[in-house]
């Protein structure tokens, strides 16, 4: 995040308060964000993820935490799979190379557009791509045992519970739902990797979405915040249960600088959460 309407000049005074921004405005404006940004994030990002190699591969955050290691899923092979706010599904394709039946989703056509050509290049069986918005999943009740998420959808919606919500009830009993998203207490330092992003300048409370408009007033972009209290409140409220909160440290090798996450200030404190849930057998 850059210009951030919500960081105070002095980094001190009261952080500005905007409305709150709902959640068709979210996804319009994050549906026309991520399009526009396909091309660029690729250029950035796309060897790290994967998403240009065959097979793909499933990085869980900035820190480098790949699924190969760290079995958050378990054993997915012949297991039925929904990846939610895919991107071009790298982590979808390459639970596909592991045995999984995998399903992936994302608002952003032109995202999953950028999967479908990696697929065909590389000549892969096909992982089915869905658009759709993680706040309304167009699947039957009980359809998956596994559902996922890094880094995709969970920031971006007005409402996270309803996607908690929605994860829950595409699951089977017993199914797991892990998500990984910016750490909350991120929300309190300024966007800045370096020296700057190590100063507290918004209240960890104030769960004003971030946001961006245009020269009209049209909101282009938005982020929203909870707290980990909040993550874990909806997180229950799903019915679901939460097994782990995985917090990855900064690699001592890692120099790579992905916007705000830096191993300055990896050193500090954690850029990424994993919430490892589950749903109750009955
Ligand atoms: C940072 S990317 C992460 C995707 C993938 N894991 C990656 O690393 O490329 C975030 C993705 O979330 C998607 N997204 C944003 N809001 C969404 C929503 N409401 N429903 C589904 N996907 C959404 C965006 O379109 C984007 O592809």
């Amino acid at each position: 995040m850059t210009d951030d309407p919500a960081v105070p000049d002095d980094g001190r005074s009261a952080p500005r308060q905007l409305g709150p921004i709902d959640s068709a405005t979210s996804a319009r404006a994050n549906r026309a964000w991520w399009d526009a940004e396909t091309t660029d994030y690729h250029a950035e990002h796309g060897d790290f993820l994967g998403a240009g190699a065959p097979g793909g591969d499933f990085v869980w955050c900035p820190e480098n935490l790949r699924e190969s290691d760290a079995h958050l899923l378990g054993d997915v092979r012949g297991k039925t799979v929904l990846e939610i706010g895919c991107g071009s599904a790298p982590c979808s394709r390459w639970l596909a190379v592991q045995g999984a039946d995998v399903v992936a989703t994302d608002l952003s056509r032109r995202m999953l557009g950028y999967g479908l050509a990696a697929m065909a290049l590389f000549d892969e069986t096909p992982v089915p791509l869905v658009q759709a918005t993680a706040e309304a999943l167009p699947f039957a009740d009980a359809t998956f045992d596994i559902a996922f998420s890094s880094f995709g959808a969970v920031p971006f919606v007005a409402d996270s519970g309803r996607v908690m919500a929605e994860a829950a009830r595409v699951l089977v009993p017993g199914g797991r739902w892990v998500f990984s998203i910016n750490h909350p207490m991120r929300w309190m330092f300024p966007d800045d990797p370096g020296p700057d992003g190590l100063t507290v300048a918004i209240p960890y409370f104030n769960r004003t979405p971030y946001s961006e408009v245009d020269a009209d007033g049209t909101v282009t972009y938005v982020e929203h915040h909870r707290t980990i209290g909040d993550r874990v409140r909806e997180i229950r409220s799903a019915g679901l249960i939460l097994d782990d909160i995985v917090e990855p440290e900064w690699p001592d090798d890692l120099e790579r600088v992905w916007g705000q996450w830096s191993p300055l200030r990896g050193q500090y404190f954690p850029g990424t959460a994993i919430f490892c849930c589950r749903k109750p057998d009955s």
